[in-house]
Order: C-alpha cells, then structure tokens, then sequence
C-alpha cells in the first residue's frame, strides 16, 4: 500500500511537470535550514566521488560536534553513512581539524591565507595518492563553521569537488539576544514560549535550546544573551546560578557562549547593600564576588547586558553618575575572566514633552553617549540600535556610529518583527539592514560604512560586531513564520559577511529550506525580496515610521497613538501636513549629529531622500515629491499599492503548489491570506485617517469609496447591536456590530448584482479572548464556516483584531439573501465589521 502511495506520487511528480520528483513529504518548520533532505538523483552524481571516510585529527568536543553533523548531513542528503576514524586514513577521505593537527601529519599543509581566529579554510590536498578533501581551521569552533559551510554547499547543490576556498567572520562579535522571561513569557516574541525558562526556573527539557544553539552555530554565531532586557534581577541570585550552567552547557557544544541581562539595582535589591551607585566603593567588591561566582559555575561565560535609565529601568542618573561609571565598574569584575558589557544605548526620557517643538528622542543616544567617548574601559561594547527611535520600519541610521571612535560597538538589530508585522506579514529584513550596514557616514574622505564603522574597521576596535534580538520560541517553526526564519538566517550571514546580497541570502535561505528547484527560489526570493518595501508602503512610507498602536501591541494600525504622550516617536501630521522637522536651522537639531557632509544631504527637502523626508522635515500635504506626486497623493497611492502586492505574495506563493511539501505550503499559505487582509485594514485605517485630517480627497476616488462593501451596521440584524470603534478608522465606516446573546445572532442582506460567481470577504474581529464561530449562508445552504480562534495580539475591537476571511467560488443571483450568523464565545461577541462582494477572478 506505502508502495502504491510512493509511486503514484512519484507519477504525480513527473505528470504535473514538476522537475524534482522526489516525494514531497510532510515538513515542519523546525529543521529550518538544516534540514539535509535527500537530493535529486541526478544532482547526486554530482557528489557520487565524496569519500566514504571521515576522519578527525584530534579530540575535543568540538570536533566531535562537528564530526557528528557531517556524518548526519551526508547521511540525510546523500543516503550514505560516512565511517568515522582517526588519524590520515591510507585512501580517500575528508579530513577534519586544526591547521596544527593536519600539518602533523602532512607537513606540506600551509593555508593560502591567513584563516584568523574562527574563519576556515576548505581544500583538497593529495597526499601520496590520495586525495583528501580538507575542512582546516585554527580552532576548533573554525572547523564547525567549515563543516556547515561544506553540508550547505551540499545541499545547494554546488560542486564540493575542487574546492579552495578561506573564509573568516567580518566581526568579532556576532550575537543574538532573547528576551525570555524566567517565568517562560518571552517579551516580543511571537512564536509560543521560552526555550529556557518555565514558573520561574530553567526548564529540565533543553533538547530545544541545544537545537537552537545549532542552527545559531551553523550561521556562525558565537553567543547568546538568554533573558530579557528588562532584567529579573533572581538569576544573578545563587540558587540561579546552577541552572544558567546548564544552559550554557547546551550551548557549549556548539561553540556559544552565553550572557544575561542584569537590572543594575541588583546590588540593592537582592545584594545586601543600600545602594547601587557605581562610584561607591562597595560595589566593585560586590560585582567582582558576583562575577567569580558565575565564572566557577561558568568558566566561559560571555558577559552582561545592561539596559539601564530606559523605559523605566534603574540606572546610574539615580546616583547622578555615568553609563561610563556604570559600564567600567561591572567590566572591572568581568576583565579577568575575558566578560564583555554589552551596555545598550536605547536610553532616552519617555516623559518628553510634546509640546515642545525642539524636544526629541531620536537625538537622545547620541547625546547621552558621544561626550563619553573614549571612557568606557576596553571590554566595554555599547550596543547601538540600528536607528535613533526603535526598529521601526525605517529610520535613518543611528548618527551615534559616527559618534564613538574610541569606544567598542555593536550593532543591535531586530530579528522578531516588532514594528514589521509580528511573523504575521511577510518583512525580510535583511533588504533593510543591508542599506543599514552601507551607508556611509563619511567621516573620512574616503567614505566610512556604518558595517566597517560597527565592526571596528575603521577606527581600530577589535570587541565589536553584531547583535541580533531572536526571540525564538517553542513553535515548531521556532519565529512562527515559516518564512521569518530568513531574517534569523540573514542576521548570521550578515553578521558573518556584511558583503552579501539580500538577494543571495534569500536564494540559499529557500535552496536550504524549502530546495533548488529554480521556480521556487526564484519566487520565494523575489517575494522575500519586496516583502520589507511592501511592508512599509501600507504601514509606515516617507519616514513616518511604523504608524501602528504605539501605547499597546505595536502590530495593527494606530496613527494618533504616537501623539500626544511622552514616548517621543512622533510623527507630528495634523490638519496642514506631516513629519517632523530635525533640521539644524529650524528644527530639533538631530540632523546635525551627522558628519557635516551626511547632515547636510538631510538639512534640506530637496537632498533628503523621499523615503525619509517626513522623518526630517515637517511638510505641507501639497508638497510635490521628487516622483511629482504630492504627499497626500503618495500615502494613499503607497497603501493601495502594497495592499494588492501583498494580495499578490498570495498567488505567487500557490503557483508553488507541488513544487513544496503540503504541510509548509498551506502554514504558509495561511499566513499571506491573513496578511492580504490585514493589509487592506492598515490601507484602510491610515488612508482614511490622513483623509479626515488633511480635508483632501484621493484622486483616484478609492478612500472612503467602497461601492462593493456591505457594511454590517447596514443590515438586518436579528440580536446584533452596533457598536462605535475607538478610532474610528480600524473598522470601516468606524462602526462593527457585535451579539451579546449566547444562542447567537444574524446579520443578513439581499445581493442586488448580475447573476455570476463572486468571491465573498468577511471581515470580522478575531479576538484572543474567545472563539466565536461564525456560519455564513446563501439561502438556506451553508457556504462556509469557521471558529475564530486565532491568538492575534488583541483583546477587543478594532485593527489588530481585524481578518478576513474569503469565500470563493460562490454563485450568486439577483434578489439571494445573504446571512451570517455570529455565536459569541467568552469576551468576543463575535464581531463583524462588513461583507464585500467581488467578481471572481477568471
Ligand atoms: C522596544 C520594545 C520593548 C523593549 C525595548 C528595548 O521599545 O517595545 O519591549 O524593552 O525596545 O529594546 O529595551
């Protein structure tokens, strides 16, 4: 019977034309990029001369790590088990080790060129007539970093068979931090819970956290920072000590080292002492007994991180003090052990004044930080942002890189999509991080990029590099997203190689993931491709940034959210224009952080780049963009625009069906359909909002216009009651209806249109704090149904709770009564906002 089923798949596979006949099994998430499926037999022979033996020169775990993925990954791909041994085989065979081990046994070795600290150097070498296929390193961790570069190779299907090849991180430091909770909750993140922790404690299961550190080892990360930013000031406590061992064990094997965040009050709170002032004499004794102790535990422990006088937290401004006091007394205690201080520069007053036209927080980090340059001791690193505000969908880069020259850095970049749609909208964030790491900050002649600024090029530093905030979490796909693993992917290979394309990131992200058949990478890499563009042009274009629910989720649509309070992330539009003037001669001054030639391009309107000009200057709605469109025109243009790119993600991912496993396809078919819809909502919302404030209709008659939409208050209702939306423009017309009555209730219309096949959207309020179901009738037949049960970020109505479902395929004829019926669950009163009616597509 399996037979039977294998072979009319395989059958399938050659009748529907698809090239890799390979039966397309059921897959999750969870093996991201390293999932060594087996290989095209064709592609195969390609590989038909890999040795049969592998041997490793020498004895560490490392190496034992590294030897057990090749043989795994040649096993998973190839269908063959190499045969471990020690020593130079007399016959053919890979050979894994340190330049010293390797050149023990053949002395002749030498590497073209120097492989540095953790780089490596893939080669073939014939010794007496055999020929070895060579992954040399200096260290150990170097060697891993070789094999996955060789078992990706593999499974790109590029030829392995004369290869010389050296390759060596750009930075020091490539990091990703997780801000998990001890109580298993993990801020931001949007994937399940925490790998680490539970109730309180670390979890007895670390199976997930050892999966974890190989996929980050595979993509050369060297450390993870385990817990929250906004720091639980117990696992510095002793009884915590143990199980962060534990946890650095895990990842130990992989070649990551782990740090914690620490809330800087610590010595006060749960130390003993009554204060926490850095100068006080008291506190070095105390910070160097901590640090000993952790190192007992943890002899390779990374480091802390700080975040301190931010958003809330404790810091040195208590005391009057500096983050240089701060930073210098916690590396004191560190230095012996060779611990880093990641101290973040994300610190800035959220009580601003907004009334005040010269106050900004995006000048904040620079201020603060730029007059302490060349105070913070060596193993000191201040982790920057990639931006002056916080991950927003764009943001100029940070003028703080330019600002330290004798100070240690590291770019904080954000993996989990905060700002960019929570895994729930397509956004590859490496196309953004890419303009991130070339602009050039031009503080030399000769140019300085911000990627050879960060990682210490330019002005000496070697202790900088890359951090990125992960957050994964226990589903199965680890972001939730099966396609937000590129970003997670894209972070490691970037922080590896700052010169890589976005587009070559995307094609060996999908090869890896999801295969080499040349349909799929092209299309999955064109739409990871435009995804961050599209993202931006119906959340956030010009530079306003994200215009999302600032005070709350920071997911659905929220323009007004951003005024009127002390967070500072303004966007300043009211009834004349938009954007916030930063210029030196009018405005708060930032601009003038910049080198003089970079903060000269965004003093004026002219040389700022249209993408960021709102972020700059503060505009009449009429003011004509360089695209001759005025800006008024370009929003509503920009939102209509990425809403039907984001419906079109939506047919390039189901021209693919076939060519990906069932399993993936539909998960992540799922995820663009509900994107498709949010989109229109985040069309909708801010469109209409920048309508009401600026009295100025679109020219092409769409806002406000919707001739296909039926809207729920406008119907008959049997047990609904209309309820106003708090704002307005998160719900069409600004009004949804909702039932109160457990037996539930009906919503029903008459269709008036030509007899014909139409597509019907409901769209509906899908609340975490119930599941109401709802049924949808022609006449008297059923023609869907479904449960609203999805986890979206929202506890009541309005834009983050805002789907659509689609019917399609339905005949529809003149005089057809419509009717809907809501049951409510718990809170969610099964809410409705309205129904649209579209002619099928042909
Ligand atoms: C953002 C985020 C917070 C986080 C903060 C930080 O503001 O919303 O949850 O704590 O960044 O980076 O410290």
């Amino acid at each position: 019977m399996k037979t039977m089923t294998l072979r009319l798949l395989l059958w399938a596979g050659v009748l529907s034309g698809v090239a890799y006949a390979y039966p397309l099994l059921a897959e999750t998430s969870h093996d991201a990029w390293l999932r060594y499926a087996p290989i095209g037999k064709t592609e195969g022979e390609k590989y038909a001369s890999l040795p049969a033996v592998i041997a490793v020169l020498g004895n560490s775990p490392a190496l034992g790590t590294a030897q057990g993925e090749l043989i795994r990954g040649v096993r998973g791909m190839l269908g063959k088990t190499l045969r471990a041994e020690k020593g130079l085989p007399r016959e053919k065979a890979i050979i894994l080790g340190t330049i010293a081990s390797i050149q023990a046994v053949m002395p002749g070795f030498r590497a073209r060129a120097s492989v540095g600290e953790e780089g490596f150097w893939l080669t073939t070498e014939e010794v007496q007539g055999f020929r070895y296929l060579i992954v040399a390193a200096t260290t150990d961790r170097g060697v891993l970093y070789g094999v996955f570069d060789l078992l990706g190779k593999i499974a790109r299907d590029v030829d392995v068979a004369s290869l010389d090849e050296v390759q060596q991180p750009y930075a020091r430091l490539r990091w990703v931090d997780q801000w998990d909770n001890p109580d298993g909750g993990i801020e931001r993140g949007y994937s399940g819970r925490s790998i680490f922790f539970e109730d309180g404690r670390v979890r007895s299961d670390l199976t997930l956290v050892r999966e974890y550190a190989r996929l980050l080892a595979s993509i050369g990360i060297n450390g993870c920072a385990i817990n929250n930013v906004n720091a639980d000031p117990r696992l510095l406590t002793e009884e915590f000590l143990p199980q962060l061992a534990r946890i650095a064990e895990a990842f130990r094997e992989w070649g990551i080292r782990i740090a914690i965040s620490i809330d800087l009050s610590s010595p006060k709170t749960i130390g003993g002492l009554d204060t926490f002032d850095p100068l006080d004499p008291r506190l070095n004794q105390w910070w160097r007994e901590k640090v000993d102790a952790i190192y007992t535990g943890i002899p390779d422990f990374g480091g802390f991180v700080v975040k301190a006088d931010s958003e809330g937290r404790p810091g040195p401004s208590v005391y009057g003090r500096t983050p240089a006091d701060a930073a210098n007394v916690i590396a004191r205690a560190l230095k012996p052990h060779g611990g880093i201080v990641f101290y973040r520069a994300f610190v800035y007053d959220h009580h601003l004044n907004w009334q005040d036209p010269k106050a900004d927080r995006a000048r904040a980090a620079y201020d603060i930080f730029h007059p302490l340059d060349g105070k913070f001791d060596d193993n000191v690193v201040i982790q920057i942002k990639h931006g002056p505000i916080d991950f927003q969908v764009r943001e100029p880069v940070s003028p703080l890189f330019g600002g330290l020259q004798q100070t240690n850095m590291a770019m904080e970049l954000q993996i989990t999509q905060e700002y960019t749609g929570q895994q729930r909208h397509l956004c590859f964030l490496p196309s953004m991080w890419k303009e991130v790491l070339d602009f050039d900050l031009q503080l030399k002649r000769d140019g300085a990029s911000v990627k050879e600024v960060v990682s210490g090029k330019t002005f000496g530093r070697t202790t900088a590099g890359f951090v990125g905030v992960a957050n994964v979490g226990r589903d199965a796909s680890w972001l939730g997203h099966p396609l937000a693993m590129a970003n997670l992917y894209g972070f490691g290979r970037l922080a590896w190689n700052p010169n890589l394309s976005p587009r070559i990131i995307a094609e060996e992200w999908t090869r890896l993931t999801l295969g080499n058949d040349p349909v799929v990478v092209r299309t999955v890499a064109d739409m990871q491709l435009n995804s961050w563009k599209v993202y931006e042009s119906y959340t956030g274009p010009l530079g306003l940034q994200t215009l999302t629910d600032i005070l709350g989720s920071h997911y659905g649509p929220g323009v007004e959210s951003s005024e009127r309070n002390g967070w500072g992330q303004w966007h300043r539009a009211d009834h004349d224009g938009a954007g916030m003037d930063r210029t030196v001669a009018t405005g708060t001054g930032y601009a003038g952080q910049y080198s003089p030639p970079v903060a000269k391009l965004y003093e004026s309107f002219e040389t700022t780049p249209d993408e960021l000009l709102l972020f700059f200057h503060h505009v009449p709605y009429t003011y004509v963009l360089k695209s001759g469109k005025t800006v008024i025109q370009h929003i509503y243009d920009v939102h209509y625009e990425g809403a039907e790119r984001a419906a079109q993600f939506v047919h390039q991912w189901q021209s693919l069906r076939g060519r990906v496993d069932e399993q993936r396809y539909s998960d992540v078919l799922a995820r663009l359909e509900y994107q498709a819809g949010h989109a229109i909502v985040w069309r909708d919302a801010v469109c209409n909002w920048f309508f009401r404030m600026s009295g100025i209709p679109d020219e092409q008659h769409r806002v406000g216009v919707y001739p296909d939409r039926i809207e729920a208050e406008a119907m008959q209702l049997q047990g609904f009651s209309t309820v106003d939306v708090v704002p307005s423009e998160n719900a069409s017309g600004g009004k949804a209806i909702e039932c109160l009555e457990s037996r539930g209730c009906t919503a029903s219309f008459r269709f008036t249109r030509d007899a014909g096949w139409y597509e019907i959207d409901v769209v509906y309020f899908d609340q975490k704090n119930g599941d109401s179901s709802f049924r949808v009738l022609v006449g008297d037949q059923v023609v869907d149904e479904w449960t609203a049960n999805d986890t979206l970020p929202a506890t009541k109505i309005g834009g983050d709770s805002s789907t659509r479902r689609r019917i399609r395929g339905v005949a529809l004829r003149p005089g057809d009564e419509l009717r809907i019926v809501g049951i409510p669950d718990r809170e969610e009163h099964a809410p409705l906002d309205y129904v649209e009616i579209h002619v099928s597509p042909k």
